[in-house]
């Protein structure tokens, strides 16, 4: 298998891109592939750069098994789309500020998180910050990693 690299991409990168990087290394490590596959995750916004997860998203993360409490927030830049192969947005928002990062030749590499996601309705991963709603946000992102890795390990 080839080395791939992913960047999840939200918002503020407290809430669910880091629990989507958080997921996604468990189950990229539960496959024994974690020299394979190298994880990151980013914010559209510089708010919250350098700053822990949102203690509501750690909690439901840590109720499932998941430890984000090493993770700090940072901000994308027109870098990820050289540095990474896979630049995935968790909402229509974000896909269209990071559409703005990418020259024509790496649109090509910017996903919405939940095309990889089966049995569901929803298009986009919510905002959980100011509605909540972090277990059900767990659930969709535990659901399109599954469908990420499936497609990673199909074709790269
Ligand atoms: P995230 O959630 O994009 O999933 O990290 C948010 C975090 C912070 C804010 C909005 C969304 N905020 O407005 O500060």
């Amino acid at each position: 298998m080839n080395r791939v690299s992913v960047v999840f991409v939200c918002l503020g990168n407290i809430c669910r891109s880091p629990t989507a990087e958080g997921v996604f290394r468990a189950l990229v490590a539960s496959r024994g592939l974690e020299e394979f596959i190298h994880i990151d995750s980013a914010g559209t916004s510089n708010w919250h750069v350098g700053e822990s997860p949102d203690s509501r998203a750690t909690e439901a993360a840590r109720e499932r098994g998941i430890d984000l409490s090493s993770l700090r927030g940072r901000q994308a830049t027109a870098r990820d789309f050289s540095e990474f192969d896979y630049v995935i947005a968790m909402d229509d928002d974000n896909y269209a500020s990071l559409s703005h990062l990418a020259s024509p030749d790496q649109q090509h590499k910017l996903h919405l998180f939940l095309d990889f996601a089966s049995g569901v309705a929803e298009r986009e991963v919510p905002d959980p910050y100011y509605g909540g709603g972090f277990p059900h946000v767990f659930d969709l992102i535990e659901n399109a990693s599954e469908g990420l890795l499936k497609h990673i390990l199909e074709n790269d």
